[in-house]
C-alpha cells in the first residue's frame, strides 16, 4: 500500500530529517522519505541521505543561478519522486513560486520558537534562543507551520511548549528544544497521515498520492 511520500529540503545538519527518517523506519510515522535536496554540498543532510540510501540532489544558486530555474529544478525533483509533502528541515532559503503553488499548503517548516514570537528574517539558530532569553520568556517551544513566500509567516498547524529555565544559556535552551523537535515533527506528520490534523486546501488531507496503511 502506498505511504505518504516525503521530500526534504535541508541546509545543514539534518538532525530533524534523520529523526523523521528513523520514525518512518520504526513505523511511528507511516510515510516514506523519497528525496533529499540541499543547497549546501557539505551539509550533514546530504551525507545522511547517502548513508540512508535516499536519492539526493544539491541544488543552489551555484548550480542554478537563475532563481526561476532553481525553483523548477526543485519542483521537478519533487514531482519525479512523487512527493506528497515537502518537509523543510533546517532549510535556509525561500521557496520559489512554482513549487509553492504546486505544493500549496503541502510544504511544512519547523521553527524553534512559539511563532509568531521570535520568527522572521534573521531569526535562526542561536539568535532565536538568545532573543527568547533576553526577553525574559518563561517558555519557548517548537512551531510547525505551512510555508508561504516569506520566512516563518505561514499558518501554524502545531506547537509544543518547552520551559525556559532561569539558568539557561542559548546553547542549553537550543538543545532542549531540538530534542523536542525530534519527536514532535514526526508525531505531527503522523497526525496528518491519520487525518487528526487537516491541512487546508482543496485536496484531501492525506495527499493525493498517499493511502494510509489502514485503508482497505
Ligand atoms: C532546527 O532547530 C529547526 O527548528 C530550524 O533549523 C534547525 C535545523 O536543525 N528550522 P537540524 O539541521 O535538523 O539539525
Amino acid at each position: 500500500m502506498k505511504r505518504m511520500n516525503i521530500g526534504f529540503l535541508a541546509s545543514h545538519n539534518g538532525s530533524n530529517m534523520q529523526a523523521i527518517i528513523n520514525a518512518c523506519k520504526t513505523g511511528v510515522l507511516q510515510a516514506s522519505p523519497v528525496v533529499v535536496i540541499s543547497n549546501n554540498a557539505g551539509s550533514g543532510a546530504l551525507a545522511r541521505a547517502k548513508q540512508e540510501g535516499i536519492l539526493s540532489y544539491r541544488f543552489s544558486s551555484k548550480t542554478h543561478p537563475d532563481p526561476a530555474e532553481l525553483d523548477l529544478a526543485i519542483l521537478d525533483a519533487m514531482l519525479e519522486h512523487q512527493v506528497d509533502i515537502i518537509v523543510l528541515a533546517g532549510y535556509m532559503k525561500k521557496i520559489g513560486p512554482k513549487t509553492l503553488s504546486h505544493f500549496s499548503s503541502r510544504i511544512l517548516n519547523i521553527h524553534p520558537s512559539l511563532l509568531p514570537k521570535f520568527g522572521g528574517k534573521g531569526m535562526y539558530g542561536s539568535r532565536v534562543h538568545q532573543a527568547v532569553i533576553a526577553s525574559g520568556e518563561k517558555e519557548s517551544g517548537v512551531s510547525i507551520h505551512i510555508v508561504d513566500a516569506e520566512y516563518d509567516t505561514g499558518p501554524v498547524i502545531a506547537q509544543a511548549r518547552v520551559p525556559v529555565e532561569s539558568v539557561d544559556t542559548p546553547e542549553v535552551l537550543a538543545s532542549r528544544i531540538l530534542q523536542c523537535e525530534h519527536t514532535f515533527f514526526a508525531e505531527t506528520l503522523q497526525k496528518i497521515v491519520t487525518g487528526e490534523i487537516v491541512l487546508p486546501g482543496p485536496r484531501a488531507n492525506v495527499p493525493k498520492n498517499a493511502v494510509s496503511d489502514t485503508d482497505p
